[in-house]
């Protein structure tokens, strides 16, 4: 590949390790720090050669609450797998920056002790799952607090909470208490998000939809509580990570969800409302370099997120392990399966993985409803384990995503997205992904499967 451009040059740096927010679960705390260390966990001063990329390769910033960022978002990503070392790395650098929500805890020691014991016996399972939220609502503060001290004013700041967890509304209103700068909300349709941030109206909301119909459907609603979206995440199921918005697997490849369909269909209608100017949409699933991003903004798109590539950079708060297990994997390695959220899902066919697929059927059918959830603080508001529910997902979700994030390469569940990675299967820091990103190439064409299947 010809590298066109070459005035990114070495910035100085200043270190970002937070010193309220001990990094990840107890068993892998003393490597992520040392990493923390290694890594050297640097951050440029000043965004500005990144915006001297973007103005040279001829993409749009996006304007969003007022702002001019660079035109990336880094998408929310559970459990613990984009906390604030990520988040604020990509904020500091002028883009948009994202914790995911879930079950913070276990980024703290502390807080892992204190809920350590409470085991879900029937007594005590009510104030375990008090004590269990409690603590992740506590993360979540210190999360926030530590990547606004390490974005600095910079960039734009977000959380995200899936609208299918437990905890979603007391997780959306501590953010908003703690001066978070933006609410995503994915997994489910956000219809409550005007009231739970009507106290914060500087807040900007952006809900994750994947289709035209779903986008006519939340503004149409939202419009009645006198609210807009700030931006719309629109995400392709047939190329995302984690989960996917789109109803069973069957119906992943419908070219409804083609963003040469759902972006000119969400502009027609925006503009036939006549607010096209004031919601940017941003594309998400499978964008892996400049063209794709030049692609989808041509077609109207203000922005992009990605996912799997920032997971794997220097800054993701997840074990190199795990780093290493989506940097590895090919598409022919991922498998689409039913999560115990109801919703199709993608990620790396792992041991773990492919065991429970070839047990799934057996599980399913001796499926019932629970007395109480394995980890006792019922992390999904409708759980197919614990509610029984014999045509979802039969693994406890939590305890899957943990393993991952900790590096257990044979027990996680390892979520990712279609297509090659900008640097394949090298770790590199986040601001070598956004330099790389927007930087054109001679010789590349858009990643394949990014637009129409
Ligand atoms: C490991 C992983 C975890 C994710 N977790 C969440 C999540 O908790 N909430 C959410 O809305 N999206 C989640 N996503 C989706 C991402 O935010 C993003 O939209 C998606 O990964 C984009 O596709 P890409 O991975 O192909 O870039 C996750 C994705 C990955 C890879």
């Amino acid at each position: 590949m010809t590298f066109i451009n070459t005035t990114f040059k070495a910035l100085p740096y200043r270190s970002c390790i937070s010193t309220d927010a001990v990094r990840m679960h107890p068993a892998a705390a003393t490597m992520t720090i040392a990493d923390n260390l290694a890594s050297a966990h640097d951050i440029p001063d000043s965004a500005d050669p990144l915006m001297a990329l973007l103005h040279e390769g001829g993409l749009r910033p996006l304007r969003l609450g007022g702002r001019t960022l660079l035109p990336i978002v880094q998408g929310g990503m559970g459990v613990g797998v984009s906390a604030h070392r990520l988040a604020g790395s990509v904020a500091a650098l002028g883009a948009m920056g994202t914790i995911s929500s879930v079950d913070l805890r276990r980024h703290h020691p502390d807080l892992m002790e204190r809920t350590r014991d409470l085991a879900p016996g029937a007594a005590a399972t009510s104030r375990a799952k008090q004590d269990i939220n409690a603590a992740n609502l506590e993360a979540l503060a210190r999360e926030i607090r530590a990547a606004r001290r390490c974005a600095g004013g910079r960039g734009l700041l977000a959380i995200n909470v899936m609208r299918a967890v437990g905890e979603y509304a007391p997780s959306v209103t501590r953010a908003l208490e703690c001066g978070i700068d933006a609410v995503v909300v994915g997994a489910g349709l956000p219809l409550d998000l005007p009231e739970l941030a009507q106290d914060h109206p500087d807040a900007l909301l952006v809900p994750i939809l994947s289709d035209a119909r779903g986008v006519q459907l939340l503004v149409r609603k939202w419009e009645r509580k006198r609210r807009l979206p700030d931006a719309i995440v629109i995400e392709h199921p047939r190329l995302a990570g984690g989960h996917l918005g789109a109803g069973k697997i069957a119906d992943l490849a419908d070219p409804r969800f083609d963003f040469e369909n759902v972006i000119p269909q969400s502009l027609a209608f925006l503009r036939a409302a006549g607010i096209e100017k004031e919601i940017p949409l941003i594309a998400a699933g499978g964008i892996r370099r400049f063209e794709d991003i030049a692609r989808v903004q041509a077609l109207g798109a203000a922005a992009v997120q990605l996912g799997t590539p920032f997971a794997v950079t220097q800054e993701c708060d997840a074990h190199p392990e795990f780093k290493r297990m989506l940097a590895e994997a090919r598409d022919e390695d991922l498998v689409e399966f039913t999560s115990v959220a109801g919703l199709p899902a993608r990620a790396v066919a792992t041991r773990w993985l492919k065991g429970y697929l070839k047990a799934e059927a057996k599980l399913q059918g001796v499926a019932h409803v629970k007395p109480r959830c394995t980890l006792a603080f019922d992390c999904l508001a409708q759980c197919g384990l614990r509610d029984g529910l014999a045509t979802w997902g039969q693994f406890c979700i939590d305890t899957q995503l943990a393993a991952a994030l900790r590096g257990d390469v044979k027990r996680g569940l390892f979520f990712r997205g279609v297509g090659a990675l900008p640097f394949g299967d090298q770790v590199r820091s986040v601001r070598e992904l956004l330099a790389r990103l927007l930087t054109r190439y001679e010789d590349s064409a858009p990643t394949p499967g990014v637009t129409a299947a």
